[in-house]
């Protein structure tokens, strides 16, 4: 008997793991002896019928490499019902009745719609730097991104430290505060800025006043981008204005959070994700994101799946003025 065939894409942002996730999905297709075509550009490429013929062997060599060998997009096309049918007409011409969807929430919601719509059972596999998804603990590219801020942060202190200065460094997340706090408190910084609470401001204020007359002393406050004060550099002219003796610098890490060589948890992680995103297809089972929860694989309805916000609670707060002590 034949079996049916998978197709699998990368959709919005790219993040480290995403070709480790692809090379663990067309391993275990092949291991399962399904056939499985790759998308190129996620939705984009589903729309134009970029389609390519995946094997064991075109997976070599790629689960150290950054990016994807499928390449990503954000497609504004596939919100439009005309370009989500000539989509549909693409995938039923290719015989493929199951869509491995590797993306954030956002591309989930789109999953959902794609499924209903057109009946193509879709198996999501969860990957953001910002790991603000739920049905699962951690999203691939979460950690290669927070110890890619934790090292540029370590860097930058040695400048502070030397010059006796205030770095604000603001790491990406969108409307979500993990990098931040992780590498924040990873580095030692003396400040955290995240949207999650507005209560950081004053533990911030607190912290300067305390280490203010430390002659030798560094600081470094970690901004999350989506935080309410608008951004490193809005916070570095709030801080001059009331502190207009300290010497201070702003660092964007940007873009470069995104890109690697993933690290090892990266890799395994997005590795689980691959082949549990095949062995769903296996056993049956339609329309669920595959995720880790307490380190075990769990399958999440895509209905269930959104965006999850991260809980600060007083046990933070308290642990974060003992280290500011
Ligand atoms: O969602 C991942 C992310 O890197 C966010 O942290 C950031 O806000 C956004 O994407 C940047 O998007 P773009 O690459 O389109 O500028």
């Amino acid at each position: 008997m034949t079996k049916s065939h998978i197709a699998i894409m990368t959709s919005g942002g790219d993040v480290p793991g995403l070709n480790a996730a692809i090379r663990a999905a067309v391993r275990a297709a092949s291991f399962y002896q399904y056939k499985i075509i790759g998308i190129e550009k996620g939705y984009e490429g589903l729309i134009d019928e970029a389609f390519l013929p995946l094997h064991s062997g075109s997976v070599s060599n790629i689960i150290s490499k950054g990016g994807t060998i499928l390449q990503s997009s954000r497609s504004e096309r596939f919100k439009e019902e005309k370009f989500r049918q000539i989509a549909y007409q693409n995938l039923k011409k290719h015989n493929i009745e199951h869509l491995i969807l590797i993306g954030g929430d956002g591309s989930m919601r789109g999953a959902q719609v794609l499924a209903k719509e057109s009946g193509i059972n879709v198996i999501g596999i969860p990957k953001t730097i910002d790991n603000d998804i739920t049905g699962t603990d951690f999203s691939i590219g979460f950690d290669t991104a927070t110890n890619i801020a934790m090292e540029a942060i370590d860097r930058i202190r040695d400048t502070a430290t030397s010059h006796h200065r205030l770095f604000f460094v603001e790491v990406m997340g969108r409307n979500a505060g993990y990098i931040a706090l992780e590498a924040g408190i990873a580095t030692g910084a003396e400040g955290i800025i995240i949207p999650e609470t507005n209560r950081d401001l004053q533990l911030l204020y607190d912290t300067i006043e305390q280490k203010k007359n430390w002659k030798n002393s560094s600081y470094i406050v970690v901004v999350a981008e989506g935080d309410e004060i608008g951004g490193a550099y809005r916070l570095e002219k709030t801080i001059q204005q009331k502190y207009p003796n300290i010497y201070t610098g702003v660092s964007i890490l940007g873009h470069i959070q995104r890109g690697g060589s993933p690290t090892c948890r990266d890799r395994n992680l997005a590795t689980k994700l691959g082949i549990a995103s095949i062995e769903a297809v296996n056993s049956e089972l339609k329309n669920v994101m595959a995720g880790v929860i307490h380190e075990n694989i769990q399958y999440t309805p895509l209905e269930n799946i959104g965006s999850r916000k991260l809980k600060i609670d007083d046990n933070i707060i308290k642990n974060l003025k003992i280290l500011s002590k």
